[in-house]
């Protein structure tokens, strides 16, 4: 990819474009981008907005006390089943969390030519590093094998094939040589858009309630409050690409067919299937109220909030079986933390040398 191509041709000859007729051409892929990186004015203001909110929701897992977790763990205070589904939970959310980092800066953000677009993209590329940091904060102050967690894909086959079909779903945008600019390769990107969607908005999620079940328990608390900040993050990953994918279906409608539509409620659906399958596999019969049964209808639940979101219809119509769960994920933006009796509101700090 040349950055800069569009207008940065050739020797200088004076250009009667305005800076408004400019930004006017800019579209979430194959727009006119001079490289430069001019974040105001703006094509795409809510790209901005979600890049400020992501400033506010600062955080390191340092800040995180892991002592009670490590006594409860080393104490077997959890049953068997128990660990094997917080195990799980985190073997899968740390490999996911690793090949965002990868897939975000190497497959989508090149093809992306709004400027805003890419300011919100650096900042969520940088937290997904900050979640693999996270998890190997987490693993190393519980006193984890790294190989029991890092390795887990390696002996078992659900881990295994979660992961593989998770790669091949992001294959087609890696492909060398892959661009934007055809019928094509721009269907191909907003399906990739999409697929990320299911990852950031749909894999994690059996993940999530599991710690948020054990957590409700009050077992395993520094864990659960490490998973609220990167929810918290998850959250603004999913309004970012809610927002580029249904701003590519404003700028390119051609690629919005009855077809591609159908093939989109499809992946999601095969998504869903796929996340209660691992959901049940890290669970067994059931922790804590956490069943089979209310695992499946609340990711049908979470398929639909997606589904939706992206202007298709929903498929199961289920509600939510967790109500209590607002408390640990509403007001993205202000966390109250139970245990300390604190709000937890981050903003960035002014410097000091
Ligand atoms: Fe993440
Ligand atoms: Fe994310």
């Amino acid at each position: 990819m040349t950055i800069g191509n569009d207008l940065f041709q050739g020797e200088f000859k004076e250009n009667p474009m305005s800076n408004a007729e400019i930004i006017n051409q800019r579209r979430i892929i194959n727009g006119l981008d001079d490289g430069l990186m001019q974040a105001s004015p703006l094509k795409h203001p809510w790209a901005r907005d979600i890049f400020k909110k992501m400033q506010k929701n600062n955080w390191v897992a340092e800040e995180i006390q892991f002592q009670r977790d490590y006594e409860q763990w080393s104490n077997n205070e959890l049953s068997e089943t128990e660990k094997r589904a917080f195990e799980r939970a985190l073997a899968f959310a740390s490999n996911l969390d690793g090949l965002l980092t990868k897939t975000l800066s190497e497959l989508i953000k090149p093809n992306i030519t709004s400027p805003e677009v890419c300011l919100a993209l650096s900042r969520q590329i940088y937290e997904e590093a900050l979640h693999v940091d996270s998890y190997s904060c987490m693993i190393e102050a519980l006193g984890f094998d790294a190989e029991q967690i890092y390795g887990m894909y390696r002996r078992d086959q659900t881990l295994f094939y979660k992961n593989k079909t998770v790669l091949a779903s992001v294959a087609k945008l890696g492909k060398p040589g892959f661009k934007t600019g055809t019928l094509e390769n721009d269907k191909l990107f907003l399906e990739g858009c999409v697929t990320n969607l299911i990852f950031e908005g749909i894999f994690f999620y059996s993940a999530f309630l599991i710690f948020y079940v054990l957590g409700r328990h009050n077992k395993m608390p520094g864990s659960r409050e490490m998973i609220q900040f990167i929810n918290r993050d998850e959250d603004l990953h999913v309004a970012l690409f809610v927002n580029i994918i249904n701003t590519i279906k404003e700028e390119q409608p051609e690629l919005w067919t009855e077809e591609v539509q159908q093939s989109f409620v499809q992946n999601i659906k095969n998504a869903i299937d796929m996340e209660v399958e691992w959901g049940l596999s890290c669970i067994g019969e059931g922790i804590l109220g956490l069943t089979p049964v209310n695992l499946k209808q609340y990711l049908q639940f979470i398929g639909d909030l997606r589904l939706s979101a992206i202007g298709l219809p929903r498929v199961w119509k289920t509600t939510n079986p967790f109500p209590w769960l607002d408390e640990m994920t509403q007001g993205n933006m202000i966390e109250v933390n139970f245990f300390e009796g604190k709000v937890r509101e981050y903003q960035t700090g002014t410097l000091e040398w």
